[in-house]
């Protein structure tokens, strides 16, 4: 039996709610399947990701190859690496305005694409940039190498100390 001939039988009053449940069967299925496309592609792909191209997590030298007062850009990376006595920081470099390479100076950073400028723990002190640069995790391998992991986030101002 066709759609039709079975809408054509079907009770007049009937008929709205079991269409509506219909609807709403298809609509909990419709979000239900997204969440699981979701979960599935965060699944399949965090890992993969992880791997291509730069890896998110890197070595950058001992404690010693950074003495006190260092503030370099690692440009492949994307990331400053500051020292401070025997405090250690790692600083994205990508501007959080529209993702330009900033500088790095004493003062703190600069944007040369819209004069974006943040001080030196990465803060927003003028310009366009919405959001101040993310701090990202050092931490000291066993072969006492340390390394930047660019995908955890870590609280501005947490410093690690060598
Ligand atoms: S990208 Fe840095 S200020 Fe626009």
């Amino acid at each position: 039996m066709s759609e039709k001939d079975n809408a054509h039988h079907s009770e007049e009053v009937s008929e709205p709610i079991s269409r509506r449940k219909v609807l709403a069967w298809l609509t909990s299925m419709g979000i239900l399947g997204s969440g699981i496309v979701t979960l599935f592609s965060n699944l399949v792909f965090i890992k993969p990701r992880a791997t291509y191209g730069q890896p998110s997590r890197f070595s950058i030298g001992t404690p010693d190859d950074f003495p006190p007062g260092t503030r370099i850009a690692l440009g492949g990376q994307k990331v400053a690496i500051i020292r401070e006595g025997d405090k250690m920081a790692a600083i994205s470099i990508t501007c959080t305005h529209l993702g330009c390479i900033v500088g790095v100076a004493e003062t703190g950073f600069a944007c040369p694409c819209h004069g974006s400028r943040f001080d030196q723990d990465g803060n927003v002190t003028g310009g366009p940039a919405p959001k101040p640069l993310p701090w990202y995790e050092l931490t000291m391998a066993p072969n006492g190498e340390l390394e930047v992991d660019k995908n955890k986030q870590i609280t501005a101002g947490k410093w690690f100390k060598v």
